[in-house]
């Protein structure tokens, strides 16, 4: 990643920090490997993610007696807060943790645009014990709204919210089982993949995009006729508070993510087409985990998050600023180029740019080997003025300012500089 479009990243990076700061969101670092078990637990041994696209080494033992450690660089983040979690005890506090990342993982993906083996996630997770309403709706419905409202800050256009629940952890093995007994008839005419889930993750058949299977897996049992009660109470107040909000969504009942962790609602915003994404739609997505921290060993802290790929919001932001020919594309000029008339003016020059740049003036300098045409070549595609320091301006403390855009030049005392070249 280059200027000027890390300049990009950077800018969006600081929406998203204003946004969880205004929404009471801690920044939380977690390792970038994490020991190997921690995402075959997490994360489950029969999703993609564990089975074939992790970076995964076995660590050199440490001692003659030691053995190795597997390690995986990170696929997520998700499993590595709820680690940190339990860790370092963060339940004693009685209080909901809300906590934020920004940060590179890993998936060993066929690359294509939107995809790829090293990818950034902005994520969220709201984590803690039931009694601090860490599994009330009204947390999911937060959540959502905060990723309307991010986007919206962003200028993401044309977004679309898909909802579902999966349920809780004893709905959800009724209607695997009711799926695996559906699939059973009807497999053998599915594809290789939705053959094997079938047997395996029946639930991962829903995610099959094979055009031929698609009548198949839309006869199957949808997961909300298999909610209890309570499952289907969250899941209405969780979408009552969205309308309360104004925020837009779609219920898709075949929207299970390929994560095992999952629990009760489940969630994904998707850009459309023209967005620069092509297939690889997805922006982020995200949801409920009521289970994870006792998967892993930890006290029961249900939770709820999301990770949006910073890649693809990067591309879709510029897909649609180039659509509306937008300026701010481009690298940004500096305030000022200093132009050194000789090389006994190099020390002079670098003195004035430090005098601007502590006054917030963005500033490069020129060499005083250049030619005068040189500079002025440099100056014009770096800023939107030049001073010209030489042995008079030096003597006099009067600068020279060229202004590119006017093609006007003019005199300045140099306690007036930074005030005229900010103006
Ligand atoms: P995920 O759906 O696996 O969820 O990833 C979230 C987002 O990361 C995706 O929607 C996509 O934008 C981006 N992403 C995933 N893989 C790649 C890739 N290879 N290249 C570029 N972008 C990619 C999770 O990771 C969960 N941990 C989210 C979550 C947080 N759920 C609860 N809390």
């Amino acid at each position: 990643m280059l200027p000027p479009e890390t300049e990009l990243w950077n800018r969006v990076e600081a929406v998203v920090r204003g946004v969880f700061a205004r929404y009471g969101f801690g920044e939380i670092r977690t390792p970038v490997f994490e020991d190997t078990q921690l995402f075959a637990r997490g994360v489950g041994e029969e999703t993609d993610i564990v089975s074939k696209e992790m970076y995964t080494w076995q660590d050199r033992q440490r001692s003659e007696s030691g053995v190795g450690q597997s390690l995986t660089l990170r696929p997520e983040n998700t499993a590595g807060v709820v680690r940190a979690y339990i860790e370092h005890k963060l339940a004693d506090s009685g209080m909901l943790q809300k906590l934020y990342y920004i940060g590179p993982q890993f998936r060993r993906e066929r690359p294509q645009r939107g995809r790829y083996r090293q990818f950034w996630q902005i994520g969220a997770e709201v984590i803690g014990p039931a009694w601090s309403g860490s599994d009330s709706a009204i947390r999911d419905a937060e959540v959502l709204e905060m990723l309307a409202t991010l986007l919206d800050e962003l200028g993401i256009k044309g977004w679309r919210l898909a909802l579902n629940s999966v349920g809780s952890s004893t709905d959800r093995p009724r209607y695997v089982a009711a799926l695996r007994e559906a699939l059973e008839p009807v497999k053998a005419g599915m594809c290789e993949n939705c053959q094997r889930r079938a047997e395996t993750n029946p639930l991962r058949v829903l995610d099959c995009k094979e055009p031929g299977d698609q009548a198949v897996i839309d006869a199957l049992p949808k997961i909300a006729e298999y909610l209890d009660e309570a499952s289907r109470e969250h899941f209405a107040q969780v979408k009552a508070a969205l309308d309360a909000c104004g925020v837009a969504y779609v219920v898709e009942p075949r929207l299970v993510r390929g994560l095992d962790y999952y629990t009760r609602t489940t969630f994904e915003f998707t850009v459309a087409d023209g967005s620069g994404l092509g297939t690889q739609n997805a922006l982020l997505g995200g949801g409920r985990y009521d289970g994870l921290s006792e998967m892993l060993g930890g006290p029961k802290a249900p939770g709820i998050g999301f990770a949006i790929g910073e890649d693809r919001l990067i591309l879709t932001l510029q897909a649609q600023m180039a659509l509306a020919a937008d300026a701010t594309l481009g690298a940004k000029k500096l305030d000022a180029f200093i132009a050194p008339m000789g090389v006994a003016q190099n020390a002079a020059a670098l003195v004035l740019a430090k005098e601007l740049r502590a006054q917030g003036l963005t500033v490069e300098v020129g060499d005083g080997t250049f030619r005068l045409r040189k500079s002025f070549e440099a100056a014009d595609k770096l800023a939107h003025r030049m001073v010209i320091v030489g042995e008079d301006e030096v003597s006099s403390g009067i600068l020279t300012v060229k202004y590119f855009e006017a093609g006007e030049q003019t005199k300045v005392p140099r306690s007036e500089l930074a005030q005229v070249l900010r103006g």
